[in-house]
């Protein structure tokens, strides 16, 4: 059958001009999909009795398959590939980047860590093991590895931001991560590996499954909690249609749209509300064609749309919740980037462009599509220089949209997106054989994806990554967090953490927008992940290349701790900078185009001039596999600035004239003073 199957698709990729009966047969051939994945769900024996490591690889085996045939005769075969590449030597790490030795922080106003619930969480993290446990207990302590403090570092916290434990034990791994409009993240990882360090909440029935052996089983423990980003208390919640790998974004009303998964989660969707007791509602096969590592991206509308997956080459709307999702949209690109066995298509990158067209950026090309009608409107030209997407994981963002005053909806705003690090194409191969770890990519491409004929413009980062984030801070500068730098996503593939993060500022030169801030000193490898919180800090949280939960024995254990880094922005020298937003006197909720103001205590400014103030509004984004789905940030025209009384401002802005330019649903909203953020307040548009 395979052989009927590999040839009926070559015959379908040679005539693609007869596009609509290609889009029939691939729908037909779904259930080959099943036949596969039930093979290789024997072949992955992940789960052993004793909860030790194995061998499961978070990835096919190479089991002959009909779109690998295709795919071979289509790439031409690169199994052979030699490069001069292979081998190489890290470059020193020269950084020509200018350091600003001026302390910003002249003190430590850091809060070190919470409390965890006692009693609720099951801490087996290094039991019996006194060496090198940094891990054991639920309380905090002080002279934590990462507080710099009890080491007489004096410029701890300098221009170069600082570092927090926020909580020394999250419970379940952070491998997906999002911040609810309620100030709760939401963190779940899978529920194949069945175990975390929290139960369910007591009452609430365990998950049912089949061991291995097929004898019958129970799993109490919870694969998903909720994390108060103030005080970590957390709060565990039962999700059973597994999510590992899935996709995510909020619904215009707060709620957390989950998409895809491994198994019963490939076509599953489930929905998460904010209310204080809510837990998840799960759907089983809502999706057409399984989602297993797709991309979420919602529509200037408020539609959502899930884009590819593991050999799903089609992207296809999320339905109402109770329907069933209509049809796929066959999607080539995503089948023309994939590599015959390194895939380096998944996740791929998705950003709604400021004309309602989406930026879908692939391996190591991209295109814009019109979502509606299914045209490829604009093809960008090849990103050089190694693959980008998951496995080989590089990072990507839409760069701040700057809107004036009298922004309308039909006026063009220029968009760009950025994209860096990631390996080579065949350094996944390389990676799964144990044998070379390839240094990460170094490079950066940015395209203003708004023209009709952009050209990328490089540039270099300050060290390699791979499997980093990059997130978009209030002030409109990125951080590039976490990652390695050597190697690439799946267990245990990458080698030698990059500790350190990295400023963007995307308005400086080319050559002088990156500065190296703080390292950490807790890896931060394959899922991981990290969000900008409203304090303005960014949470930090995951880590776990293990197909379980591992702390000893292991080069990189499990990682339960969570971290607050703040940027320098958050200095304590200027806190007397730091706008201070009056939620009582401002605006909360607004429509498109609306004047609103937003009132501001500055205490100490007697005037205020237009350009010093900026207000941004941020929703919050999906992070999971270094990608964070949905990640826009829009500096908003301002109209003015004035006094209200003696230290209280009033900034009169203009909300985003479309849903395109900010689709509507929950946003942080900061104001900035000089490049001193305050902290969030929630804002809706409607
Ligand atoms: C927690 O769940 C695990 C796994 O199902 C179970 O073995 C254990 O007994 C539970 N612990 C408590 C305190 O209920
Ligand atoms: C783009 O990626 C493909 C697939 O990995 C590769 O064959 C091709 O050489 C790459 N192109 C460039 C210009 O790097």
């Amino acid at each position: 059958m395979p052989s009927m199957a590999a040839l009926h698709k070559v015959l379908c990729i040679l005539s693609l001009l007869f596009f609509i009966a290609c889009v029939q047969s691939t729908l037909h051939h779904h259930h080959h999909h099943h036949l596969l994945t039930t093979a290789i769900d024997k072949f992955n024996n992940y789960h052993n009795e004793n909860g030790e490591a194995n061998t499961i690889h978070h990835h096919f085996p190479h089991i002959p398959n009909p779109a690998d045939l295709v795919s071979d005769a289509f790439h031409g075969g690169s199994s052979s590939q030699s490069s001069p590449y292979l081998g190489e030597e890290e470059a020193p790490h020269e950084s020509d980047i200018p350091q600003n030795d001026q302390p910003l922080y002249t003190g430590n106003d850091f809060n070190n860590g919470n409390q965890i619930e006692n009693g609720v969480v099951n801490d087996q993290r290094g039991k019996g093991d006194s060496e090198n446990d940094v891990n054991s207990g639920n309380q905090i302590e002080n002279g934590d590895v990462t507080d710099q403090r009890v080491k007489g570092d004096s410029g701890l916290f300098n221009s170069k931001g600082g570092w927090e434990i926020h909580s020394q034990n999250s419970a379940v791994s952070a491998m997906h991560l999002i911040l609810l409009p309620n100030k709760k993240l939401i963190m779940y990882d899978a529920t194949s590996f069945r175990h975390s360090e929290i139960n369910l909440t007591k009452g609430v029935e365990c998950l049912k499954y089949v061991k291995q052996d097929q004898q019958p089983a129970v799993d109490c423990f919870a694969h998903a909690v909720e994390y108060d980003v103030e005080t970590s208390k957390l709060r565990p919640l039962k999700v059973a249609l597994d999510p590992w790998c899935s996709s995510g974004a909020l619904a215009i009303d707060g709620t957390l749209v989950s998409v895809g998964g491994f198994k019963e989660g490939e076509p599953a969707v489930r929905y998460l509300g904010t209310c204080a007791n809510c837990d998840w509602r799960e759907h089983a096969n809502i999706m057409k064609d399984n989602r297993w590592y797709a991309s979420q991206v919602t529509l200037g509308n408020g539609d959502m749309l899930v884009v590819g997956g593991r050999k799903a080459y089609s992207y296809e709307f999320v339905p109402k919740e109770g329907q069933v999702s209509q049809k796929p949209f066959y999607f080539p690109f995503l089948y023309e980037t994939s590599d015959q066995y390194e895939e380096n298509n998944l996740y791929p990158f998705v950003h709604l462009s400021t004309d309602g067209n989406l930026f879908i950026f692939s391996n190591n090309r991209s295109i814009l599509l019109n979502p509606y009608n299914n045209k490829i409107i604009r093809t960008y030209p090849v990103l050089a220089g190694g693959s980008r997407n998951y496995p080989a994981s590089g990072m990507s963002a839409l760069l701040p949209i700057k809107l004036t005053p009298d922004a309308d909806a039909k006026t063009p705003i220029p968009a760009e997106v950025i994209i860096c690090g990631g390996n080579l194409p065949y350094a996944f191969r390389l990676a799964e054989a144990k044998t070379n770890f390839l240094p990460a990519l170094q490079d950066c491409g940015r395209i203003e994806i708004t023209k009709p004929n952009p050209i990328w413009e490089k540039e270099q980062m300050p060290s390699r990554r791979v499997m980093g984030d990059m997130l978009i801070l209030p002030t409109g500068d990125l951080l590039l967090i976490n990652g390695a730098q050597r190697g690439t996503a799946a267990w245990n593939d990458a080698k030698e953490p990059n500790l350190t993060p990295a400023l963007y500022s995307p308005d400086k030169p080319n050559g002088k927008r990156f500065t190296e801030l703080k390292p950490s000193q807790i890896p931060r490898m394959y899922h991981s992940s990290s969000a900008v919180v409203p304090d303005g800090k960014v949470l930090v949280a995951g880590s776990n290349t293990n197909p379980t939960y591992l702390y000893k024995n292991v080069e990189f254990p499990t990682e339960l701790r969570v971290e607050k880094f703040s940027p320098p922005y958050l200095g304590k020298s200027l806190e007397q900078h730091r706008p201070v937003i009056m939620e009582e006197e401002s605006v909360i909720e607004f429509t498109y185009g609306d004047d609103f103001v937003t009132q501001f205590n500055l205490a100490g400014e007697k005037d205020l001039n237009k350009q010093d103030i900026m207000v941004t509004i941020y929703p919050p984004p999906f992070t999971t596999h270094g990608y964070s789905m949905n990640q826009r940030l829009l500096i908003l025209g301002i109209n003015g600035v004035k006094i209200v009384s003696d230290g209280v401002f009033q900034v009169d802005s203009v909300a985003p004239p479309s849903g395109v330019l900010a689709p509507p649903g929950y946003y942080l909203l900061f104001v900035v003073h000089r490049g001193v953020p305050s902290k969030a307040m929630w804002v809706r548009i409607k």
